[in-house]
């Protein structure tokens, strides 16, 4: 059996370019994102992806995304990057700056790929000067029919917003997909084979049962929301993650990975180590079974 895929799910990079002063950016973003790469540089085996799932840049113009392409380029990773946008991003900025493109520069940023086996859909929920995430009839028309493209792959749903948990709750909309949306999109989904979806934009380490499959959401790499002042408001804190996705037959598992990530060790096993310590155990048990 071949190895299983896997990936590796950034979000909310917040890259700023060096030069501009930003009052709005609360830490050194590209040191984080430089960082992670190199942490995702030490997984083996390399990952088969990267997913990005906006919130690219903090500000949306054209020095952020030379500043993240430069990052990228730098830690000369060899993976493909699945990209999407976030209300912090811009459009014109994201296709001028990352793809090059010069044309159409308003279009939702909506795509897909076959990559290691999976059917990876991005949905682009950015709109210009809004925090909420919208879906139009559109791009959920373009979803239904892309979701139908290779009805035997499993597909991974990429977008910045998360749904909406509680479809009916329209004063929290801003923190996800809106309430309207979220149940057009739920319609749509309903019935494929997906596994997962990425999202971020809330910034802090969640995975929630939705429609039949987990939505993961990370902090990113700004900042961190204080999920235990969550009743009062949003207290950004220090601290970052990255995870890590393994697609099984059985399902997707993510792994979080806290940075830093240069932690201090307290104990090192080996896999030998481990052998040594199942060996007596099995030991003691049967010790035990003998004696009664
Ligand atoms: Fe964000």
């Amino acid at each position: 059996m071949g190895k299983h895929p896997t990936f590796v799910h950034l979000t909310d990079l917040h890259i700023g370019d060096p030069d501009v002063v930003d009052e709005k950016l609360y830490s050194d973003t590209s040191a984080t994102l430089a960082r992670i790469l190199q942490d995702v540089k030490r997984l083996q085996p390399a990952p088969d992806f990267i997913v990005a799932s906006g919130d690219l840049t903090n500000r949306g113009d054209l020095g952020s995304y030379a500043e993240l392409k430069r990052i990228f380029a730098e830690a000369a990773l060899d993976i493909p990057v699945v990209w999407a946008l976030g209300n912090h991003d811009t459009r014109p900025g994201f296709y001028q700056g990352m793809l090059g493109r010069t044309d159409d520069l308003s279009a939702p940023y909506d795509h897909d790929q076959v990559i290691a086996g999976l059917h990876v859909i991005t949905l682009d929920s950015s709109r210009p000067h809004r925090i909420c995430g919208f879906l139009d009839a559109t791009q959920l028309d373009w979803l239904a029919a892309t979701l139908a493209v290779y009805p035997d792959l499993p597909k991974l749903i990429v977008c910045h917003h998360p749904p909406s948990l509680d479809e009916y709750n329209v004063a929290m909309e801003w923190e996800a997909i809106s309430c309207a949306d979220t149940i057009r999109l739920r319609e749509t989904l309903a019935g494929h084979n997906v596994i997962g979806m990425l999202s971020g934009h809330i910034h802090f380490d969640r995975v929630s049962h939705w429609c039949g499959f987990p939505v993961v959401v990370g902090i990113g790499q700004h900042a961190a929301t204080d999920v235990l002042a969550l009743h009062a408001g949003l207290r950004m804190v220090s601290g970052a993650s990255f995870a890590v996705g393994t697609v099984r037959p059985s399902g997707l598992t993510i792994a979080f990975v806290p940075q830093p990530a240069e932690r201090r060790e307290l104990k090192y096993h080996s896999f030998a180590d481990m052998l040594v310590l199942i060996a007596t155990y099995e030991e003691r048990r049967l010790a035990a079974l003998a004696a009664g």
